[in-house]
C-alpha cells in the first residue's frame, strides 16, 4: 500500500497589507477591539485584477521548487477554493495550463475554509490507490472579494492568500489518517446568500457578500475542533502529547486558544498565523504549514494534525508524519 508524503510546501500572500489602523478609517471600530476579539493585526489584500489563480500559481511554483520536481511530474491538481476566477472553468484547470502539465485530472473543491483539508484527503486517496504519484494540492482564496467592507463583524477577520503542497507516493508514512465531515443545517450561520442558480441579481454589482452570525459560529467551531481532534487521535491510539504541531484553520485567535485549552495542548505547539494573515479561508492551513516549515519549527519526522472548519458547516482533520 502506498502512503502519501508531503515533499514540498509553498505559500503566497498579496503585496498589499491592510492594518487595523486602516480599518479604523473605514468602519466604526478600534484596533484594540479587533486584536482583543480576533487576534488579527493585519491581512493581505489581492490587488485589483489579481485573481485566485494568480495566488495559487505563485504558491504552487514555490511548493514545486521546495519539492525539487518539475510541473511535468505532477499528475493530479486539486484546489480548495470558494472564490474561483470564473464560474467555470475551474481554477485547477487554469493552474494546470499555466504550469503546462496538460492531461492530468484537475478540479476545484468547494468546502469553504475546509477546502484544503478536503483536497488533501481526496489527493491522499488518489495516491493510496495508485492513481497518482505526484499531486499538487492547493488552498487559495481571494475571500476579501466577497466581503462587505461596511460590515464590521466580518471585514475585520478575512484576508487573501494561497498555500500549496506537493504530495508524493511513498513506502513510508506520510498521511496516517484523515476524516471529513459536513452538516448543512448550519447554512445560515456563515454564508453568501447569493448564487448563480438562486437569487443572484445581475443588476447589482458586488451583491454577493459573506454574512455571519459570529458568536454562534465561534461556539460550534471550538466544540467541533476539539471533538474531531480527540476522535482521530483515539482511533490511532495516540494522545494529544504525541502531536508535535497542531495546525488549525486560522479563523480567530480566541478559537485557537480555546481549542488548545480544551485539548490540554500547550499553545506553543500550535501554529498561529492569525495575527499576520487573518482568516484566508482555504489558504489558511497550507499557509500556516508553509510558514512553520520554512522557519524551521516543523522538522522531518514531526507528527502534525491539520484541522479545517468552515461554512456549510464543513470540517475535517488530517494526521500525518511530516
Ligand atoms: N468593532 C467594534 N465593535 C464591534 C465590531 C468591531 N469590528 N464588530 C462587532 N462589534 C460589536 C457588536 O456590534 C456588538 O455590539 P452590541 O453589543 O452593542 O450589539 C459587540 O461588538 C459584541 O458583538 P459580538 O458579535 O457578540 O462579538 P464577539 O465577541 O462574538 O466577536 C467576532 C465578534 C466576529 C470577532 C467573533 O464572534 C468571531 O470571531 N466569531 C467566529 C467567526 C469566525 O471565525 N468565522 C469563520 C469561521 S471559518
Amino acid at each position: 500500500m502506498n502512503y502519501s508524503r508531503i515533499i514540498g510546501t509553498g505559500g503566497y500572500l498579496p503585496e498589499k497589507i491592510l492594518t487595523n489602523a486602516d480599518l479604523e478609517q473605514m468602519i466604526h471600530t478600534t484596533a484594540e477591539w479587533i486584536v482583543e476579539r480576533t487576534g488579527v493585526e493585519q491581512r493581505h489584500i489581492a490587488a485589483p485584477g489579481e485573481t485566485t489563480c494568480d495566488l495559487a500559481e505563485q504558491a504552487s511554483r514555490r511548493a514545486l521548487a521546495a519539492a525539487g520536481i518539475e510541473p511535468r511530474d505532477i499528475d493530479l491538481i486539486i484546489i480548495g477554493t470558494t472564490t474561483p476566477d470564473h464560474v467555470f472553468p475551474s481554477v485547477a484547470t487554469q493552474l494546470q495550463h499555466r504550469l503546462g502539465c496538460y492531461g492530468c485530472p484537475a478540479f476545484d473543491v468547494q468546502a469553504v475554509c475546509t477546502g484544503f483539508v478536503y483536497s488533501l484527503d481526496i489527493a491522499n486517496r488518489f495516491i493510496r490507490t495508485g492513481a497518482s504519484r505526484h499531486a499538487l494540492v492547493v488552498g487559495a482564496d481571494t475571500f476579501t472579494r466577497i466581503i462587505n467592507w461596511q460590515d464590521r463583524g466580518t471585514c475585520i477577520l478575512f484576508g487573501d492568500g494561497a498555500g500549496a503542497v506537493v504530495l508524493e507516493a511513498s513506502e513510508e508514512p506520510g498521511i496516517i489518517d484523515s476524516r471529513l465531515h459536513a452538516d448543512g443545517r448550519y447554512k445560515e450561520l456563515l454564508w453568501v446568500p447569493a448564487g448563480i442558480s438562486s437569487s443572484y441579481d445581475k443588476t447589482r454589482k458586488n451583491a454577493a457578500f459573506v454574512e455571519m452570525r459570529g458568536s454562534e459560529v465561534f461556539k460550534v467551531a471550538v466544540t467541533t475542533l476539539k471533538e474531531i481532534t480527540e476522535q482521530i487521535l483515539t482511533a490511532n491510539n495516540m494522545e494529544v502529547s504525541d502531536l508535535h504541531w497542531l495546525i488549525p484553520h486560522q479563523a480567530n485567535r480566541r478559537i485557537l486558544a480555546a481549542t488548545a485549552k480544551r485539548l490540554g495542548l500547550p499553545e506553543h505547539r500550535m501554529v498561529d498565523c492569525v495575527r499576520i494573515h487573518g482568516n484566508t479561508s482555504a489558504a489558511s492551513v497550507p499557509l500556516a504549514l508553509d510558514v512553520a516549515v520554512r522557519d524551521g519549527r516543523i522538522q522531518r519526522g514531526d507528527t502534525l494534525l491539520l484541522e479545517g472548519f468552515g461554512g456549510g458547516f464543513t470540517w475535517g482533520v488530517v494526521l500525518l508524519i511530516y
